[in-house]
């Protein structure tokens, strides 16, 4: 097994590797001079089981993965794993109106179709698990989702774990609820959702709501599957210190912090911000590493 890095996730492919005991490929990306994006696998892979790691999070991305499955193929691979820990796109799936695309199913049929070696995709924490039925296509591929909420857990547990406050875990909207759950549970952290509005692409209205929970000088974490604009985020952290909610932490899966995602959550109160590594930033504090390693493992025999 070789273990391919594409440009959006080099360091977590780095990681994996090392998990592994794998032998990394490096790999040429530059653009023509017309702006066209140029990809070579350097270093044998003939025969070889290709893992290419590859998040998508720009358009960029995705063309670059679709070009490293392409490569692979062309090199003679036995076969081809996509691990794809930030499946991009996914927010569009379905039509919300007339002659949308529908961006997901887009994306699934270009990478099923890309490589005939191609194997198996993994990805992680989808926004709704549901748009991996794209993926069910007339071909033989199969898509494994990983969930990395264990690994928040963990973290926070280690960080907060002596703390002398409570920890309470905190989903911004309903769509967070299973996440906060699934944070929370294992550690016997009390948690609760908020309810959200959304006004435009980055503006959203967290509706005041009496929890479930008393926060009162307790130590939050708010935790979303992605944080983009960071206007969730700062919305709820203003909502919960009008509450008199203790110090506020957040933490994503996937921390894509676009525009002046940081500097809203940061002057709304937050007081730190980890996120794992499948967008990889300076808050990638957790690793999903082990995580696809251990999923890769069996490969190896
Ligand atoms: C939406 O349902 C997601 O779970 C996130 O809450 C959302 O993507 C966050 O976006 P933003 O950071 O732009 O508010």
């Amino acid at each position: 097994m070789k273990i391919i890095p594409g440009k959006a996730s080099q360091a977590l492919g780095a990681r994996i590797a090392a998990e592994l005991g794998c032998e990394l490929v490096l790999c040429e990306f530059r653009r023509f001079p017309d702006g066209e994006l140029y990809t070579r696998i350097i270093g044998d892979v003939e025969g070889e089981h290709a893992v290419v790691v590859q998040s998508i999070r720009s358009d960029t991305d995705l063309v670059v993965l679709l070009q490293l499955l392409d490569a692979a193929e062309a090199e003679g691979v036995s076969k081809i794993t996509a691990v794809i820990p930030y499946l991009g796109y996914a927010r569009q799936d379905k039509q919300f109106k007339p002659g949308e695309a529908v961006s997901i199913r887009a994306i699934a049929r270009s990478i099923c179709f890309s490589a005939p070696a191609l194997d198996s995709i993994y990805v992680v924490n989808v926004h709704d698990r549901a748009e991996l039925r794209y993926f069910q296509i007339d071909v033989d591929v199969r898509v494994h989702e990983l969930d990395a909420s264990p690994l928040i857990g963990d973290y926070i547990m280690k960080m907060m774990g002596i703390a002398p406050t409570p920890v309470v875990v905190i989903g911004p909207d309903e769509g967070a609820e299973e996440l906060a759950r699934a944070v929370a549970t294992p550690y016997g952290f009390d948690y609760d959702v908020l309810e959200k509005k959304r006004l435009t692409g980055d503006e959203v209205e967290i509706k005041p709501k009496e929890l479930s929970i008393d926060i009162e000088g307790k130590n939050i974490f708010i935790v979303d599957d992605i944080i983009s604009t960071g206007g969730t985020i700062a919305e709820a952290t203003k909502l919960l210190r009008e509450q008199n909610a203790g110090d506020i932490y957040v933490a994503c899966v996937h921390g894509l912090f676009v525009q002046n995602a940081v500097l809203r959550m940061l002057h709304a109160g937050v007081k730190e911000l980890i996120s794992t590594d499948t967008v990889e930033s300076l808050f990638s504090r957790v690793s999903i590493a082990k995580l696809v390693a251990k999923e890769l493992e069996p490969g190896l025999q």
